[in-house]
């Protein structure tokens, strides 16, 4: 095909140079003197169309056009010819070099706002905001609780949750094939370290540690064999109270339960002790207060009785006071102990208390 061409007349050669450009130029051609059709194009497109663009210029223009080779094939021609032929080749260069600038120009101007416009900020948009977390509802009320005993000059004892038999059950006046350890139930590693079931485990750790006298709350996690429902999650958190001293009575242990649900739940709270059966403890109670949604005339959240049952507590049992160094003829304590889980249900009116550990944001946020 070349070697036919190139006996073509050459006049013949520049005008099919011409109009093939003419061809390809065609669907560029919309981007000279129609300024809607450029600006109608996004940042992409324009850049594709400026590489379509380019690569027009090599092919028609470059050094291996037909073009270039008619220009080549001046010399050729015959002199009479020659002038009026050159002038031919250079009048449709020109032609190409103008359409091709043209529509290159008006792609540049776009890309070139287009590009400005897309790295733009607006300065004064307001900023996004990041969402703040907060604690949980089981984190508030230990922080509330840890504040009133602080105040009442108790220390706050973080201690372990996994615990041998000892601190969990034989100290704590539960020898071997006793059965509040049935009911007490926990999880065990394979050698022989249980999951502690109750925070009183800390009593026999902070009397050990720190000697007599003591005052001590010990807020944590206890673990028991339960099978989840609404009130009951085999993790859950309970705080244990210990004071020990010279002289402490029961009397001690009514005005420190009293003082603190006064605080926790308003100064008209009335508390109530009912006798009631723990190892660690003789005599030993559960206490109850006055409802703080009904003020005692019965409600749902007291189940009409006018009473919510919180905790258990007691004077500490000899037993237990020897088995942590510390002699029972000169001391005497009170303990007591209840669920803070329980707490924040009865609060919040939660009709399952297993929403507390199912970490869902929806639930969760309510408590900010
Ligand atoms: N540890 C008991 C429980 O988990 C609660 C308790 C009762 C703690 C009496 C005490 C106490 O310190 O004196 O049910």
């Amino acid at each position: 095909m070349a070697e036919s061409q190139s006996q073509e007349d050459p006049t013949t050669q520049v005008e099919a140079a011409s109009k093939a450009f003419e061809q390809e130029f065609e669907r560029f051609a919309r981007f000279t003197g129609q300024p809607a059709a450029v600006q109608g194009l996004t940042l992409d497109q324009a850049e594709s169309e400026q590489r379509g663009l380019a690569e027009l210029r090599t092919r028609h223009l470059g050094k291996k056009s037909a073009l270039a080779n008619c220009k080549k094939s001046i010399g050729r021609v015959a002199p009479e010819e020659r002038a009026a032929f050159g002038q031919l080749v250079q009048s449709r260069e020109a032609e190409i070099v103008s359409a091709l600038e043209q529509a290159e120009t008006e792609l540049k101007v776009h890309i070139q706002s287009a590009r400005t416009e897309r790295e733009s900020i607006d300065v004064t948009l307001p900023g996004r905001r990041p969402r703040r977390g907060h604690l949980h509802p089981i984190t508030l009320l230990r922080e509330q609780l840890e504040d009133t005993f602080v105040a009442l000059g108790y220390a706050i004892e973080d201690d372990r949750e996994i615990e041998t038999d000892f601190y969990n059950f034989d100290a704590l006046n539960i020898p071997p094939n006793h059965p509040a350890r049935a009911s007490q139930d926990t999880f065990y590693t394979t050698d022989g370290l249980a999951l502690r079931s109750q925070t009183s485990t800390v009593q026999i750790h902070a009397m050990q540690r720190r000697g007599a006298p003591v005052r001590m709350i010990a807020p944590g996690r206890v673990f028991r064999r339960d099978t989840p429902d609404p009130t009951h999650n085999p993790m859950f958190f309970q705080v244990e109270g210990l004071c020990v001293d010279r002289g402490i009575t029961m009397a001690h242990l009514k005005g420190t339960v009293g003082e603190l649900l006064r605080r926790m739940f308003g100064s008209k709270t009335v508390t109530r002790f009912r006798p009631s059966y723990f190892p660690f403890t003789e005599p030993s109670a559960e206490f109850d207060f006055s409802c703080f949604k009904c003020g005692g005339s019965g409600c749902r959240i007291c189940k009409n009785s006018g009473w919510i049952e919180l905790g258990g507590s007691g004077m500490v049992h000899p037993n237990v006071l020897r088995a942590a160094g510390v002699n029972p003829e000169e001391f005497s304590g009170f303990a007591f102990g209840f669920g803070i889980d329980r707490m924040v249900g009865l609060m919040y009116e939660l009709d399952d208390i297993r929403l507390l550990f199912e970490n869902d944001a929806r639930f969760l946020e309510q408590f900010e």
